[in-house]
């Protein structure tokens, strides 16, 4: 049986040209800042990015971590929307490494806007938590990987800015945002004071992400990248892939971002699926399962028995992702197993 893995884009396999960059790399020990090819990827990430420097991290949790490591000091309050990575599915490192409080922000479809920042940042008093940090999540995963213009990251960077506050982005998937728009990367990542991109998984590096800002900013989280163990030694071997990444997988997006339409618009015709294909902006499809009368981690157990792997969100909507190893004709040939599963609950 074919098996078709929709569950993430973090499961793509490195090119050959990446592995045979890999097996070619210059290396030395980056701890001592002595691997060329690290501090290549950390060149290209920041040109990239529009900033000054950038720090090569094993994850983008560590990434996210390190930034609000940098940025914050212990006790200090940070805005997130109420469902993002960063509070949601980084073990909570935020506070129970960076020692920090969440404010949350309830996003619409995984935004916000300046007012609600406004609103969320209250007036100094000797009771509160400083507000210090806030984040925000281009694209947003668990909205289906919504997209946030360059506008509108302008609008809210300046709300929280005018308060005091700095700015992180968690860009994970920066340029499926980026590419879905039309802009650049570092269109989105400029009115930010920092931006963690992931090589490891639209762009199918092994291994990887980088975390951009000013020079003084990325000089004090290397120390804290070290802090938590991401000091890396001989790491151009992976560096290596995140190069042939930059360089030969950002443009490619947009296949990704057209088979997740043509799966959304085959599973809304899929009877007890509820989707809404016109939602579908970058390389996600949720799907409310509901109307098959069983619960979503029951469906995609179903699906897996049909060899199409998706991830259950909660108990009434799964996602699915697409990504470099998955073309239009395996969409095809995961929308007639879906078909397959269903039928046989009526
Ligand atoms: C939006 C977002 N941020 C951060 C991460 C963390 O990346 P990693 O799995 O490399 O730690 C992910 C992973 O899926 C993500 O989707």
């Amino acid at each position: 049986m074919q098996r078709i893995d929709l569950r993430s884009d973090t499961v793509t396999t490195p090119t050959e040209e990446m592995r045979r960059a890999m097996a070619a790399a210059e290396v030395g020990d980056d701890v001592y800042g002595e691997d060329p090819t690290v501090l290549r990827l950390e060149e290209a990430a920041a040109e990239r990015m529009g900033k000054e420097a950038a720090l090569f991290v094993p994850s983008g949790t560590m990434g996210n971590l390190v930034a609000v490591l940098t940025h914050t000091t212990r006790g200090d309050e940070i805005l997130l929307e109420a469902e993002s990575h960063i509070y949601d599915y980084e073990v909570g490192g935020l506070s129970a490494v960076a020692g920090a409080v969440p404010r949350l922000i309830e996003g619409r479809r995984g935004k916000f806007g300046p007012d609600d920042v406004r609103a969320a940042v209250r007036a100094p008093n000797i009771h509160f938590p400083r507000p210090s940090l806030l984040c925000i999540e281009n694209t947003h995963n668990r909205a289906g990987g919504t997209v946030w213009t360059p506008e509108e990251v302008r609008a809210v960077a300046r709300a929280a800015q005018d308060l005091g506050l700095r700015v992180h982005m968690d860009g994970a998937r920066i340029f499926n945002a980026a590419v879905a728009l039309g802009c650049s990367a570092a269109e989105l990542a400029a009115p930010v004071d920092s931006v963690m991109f992931c090589i490891s998984k639209g762009l199918g590096a092994p291994v990887g992400s980088l975390l951009c800002g000013s020079r003084e900013f990325i000089l004090a989280a290397r120390k804290n990248r070290k802090m938590v163990g991401g000091g890396m030694r001989q790491a151009g071997v992976i560096a290596a892939a995140g190069l042939v990444a930059l360089d030969t997988m950002v443009e490619r997006l947009a296949e990704d971002h057209e088979n997740a339409r043509r799966l959304a618009e085959g599973l809304s015709s899929i009877p007890g699926f509820r989707v809404e294909p016109e939602a579908v902006q970058t390389n996600m499809v949720m799907a409310d399962v509901t109307g098959t009368g069983r619960d979503a981690p029951t469906v995609v157990a179903m699906l897996a028995d049909e060899g199409v792997l998706a991830n259950a969100m909660d108990s009434r909507v799964v996602r699915f992702v697409t990504h470099k190893d998955v073309s239009a004709a395996d969409i095809d040939a995961a929308l007639a197993a879906i078909g397959r599963a269903v039928a046989t609950l009526r």
